[in-house]
């Protein structure tokens, strides 16, 4: 009974704000939740930018390896004309610009260093769209991913920098540099992890749902320019992230292929990976017992490692 009171009120709070900002476009009250609830497109006239691989001269952050290397490699075979492969150790670089010398030129970018960042923005000028793909999970003590628990919340700040403020930052960079160069694209790698809180990892998920919410922002601010914004809610990949004998992952290829597609089609909200769409749909249904079965499993068996 109390359960359904409380449900009750949510439904007519989400219905009130929901036909507040219908009555303040003009438009008729609708009943979509909003993001980063897992809404679906929220851009009102989505589709109407799109973006191409062939010819665009892209720079992905954490290039190194993963889904980064995935997207290089992706980019290489739909024919983009350059491709800046950063990272944060140059050490890492020489086997991804073997992957074609002449095309990709690699850069060191720790995304948190001001310095490096300003200097790949010197660097990459003919930049005309910007893949945020670098994140970390956090720290390996379990107990500093979360808040109550936490001997001090600087590992959660760190996430959130690292996965929500430093692609900000490299946004605020390669806006004028995109926009200079005709128009293009910013591509925001974000998770799953942004709809809900993972108790496990309570600081991931919540520098992922700021980013969601840093990139519905930004494709508000850029809404009248020729820039596509959008961000894309990684379901399973196998990488060195997926935890130990998952196998609900695509390869890093497969993901780069469902996005750069998922581009070409003018997608703000892109739901790549294992799982991605499935868990979208499973939300919507029931917000509430979605969550209830998180925090039971998280009092119970805990996970080790994150399934994103
Ligand atoms: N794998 C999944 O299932 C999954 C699901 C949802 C979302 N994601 C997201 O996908 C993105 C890529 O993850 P992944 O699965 O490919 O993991 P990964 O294999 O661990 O790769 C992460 C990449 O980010 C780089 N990185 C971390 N901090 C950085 C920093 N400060 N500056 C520059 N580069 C930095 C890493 O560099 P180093 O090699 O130097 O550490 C590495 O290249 C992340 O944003 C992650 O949150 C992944």
């Amino acid at each position: 009974m109390k359960r359904r009171t409380l449900l009750s009120g949510a439904a007519t709070l989400t219905a009130s704000i929901t036909g507040a900002l219908a009555t303040m476009r003009g438009a008729p009250a609708t009943a979509q939740p909003l993001s980063p609830t897992p809404g679906g497109n929220n851009a009102l006239e989505s589709g109407a930018k799109t973006m191409s691989v062939e010819g665009a001269t892209v720079l992905v952050t954490g290039s190194n390896r993963g889904i980064g290397l995935g997207f290089v490699k992706v980019l290489l075979g739909r024919g983009a004309k350059r491709v800046y492969a950063t990272a944060r150790n140059p050490d890492n670089l020489p086997d991804v610009i073997a992957l074609d010398p002449q095309r990709v030129v690699g850069l060191e970018l720790d995304v948190n260093n001001e310095e490096q960042r300003l200097a790949a923005a010197e660097a990459a000028t003919d930049v005309t769209w910007l893949i945020n793909n670098a994140g970390t999970p956090g720290t390996f003590t379990a107990e500093d991913r979360r808040i109550a628990s936490a001997s001090t919340l600087d590992d959660a700040k760190f996430v959130m920098e690292t996965n929500c403020w430093s692609p900000a930052e490299l946004a605020r960079l390669f806006i004028p540099i995109i926009l200079a160069n005709g128009g293009g694209a910013i591509t925001n790698i974000l998770s799953v992890g942004a709809w809900f809180c993972l108790p496990e990892y309570t600081s991931y998920s919540m520098s992922k749902s700021a980013a969601a919410m840093m990139t519905a922002g930004l494709r508000a601010e850029l809404d009248r320019e020729p820039v596509l914004v959008s961000g894309v809610f990684t379901g399973g990949v196998q990488t060195r992230l997926s935890p130990p004998g998952y196998t609900g992952g695509v390869s890093a290829v497969d993901h780069g292929l469902e996005v750069v597609e998922a581009m070409s089609q003018g997608v703000t909200d892109v739901f790549a990976g294992g799982g991605s769409e499935a868990m979208r749909a499973q939300i919507l249904q029931d917000s509430q017992a979605f969550e209830r079965g998180v925090i039971e499993r998280f009092h119970t068996s805990p996970l080790a490692i994150a399934p994103f």
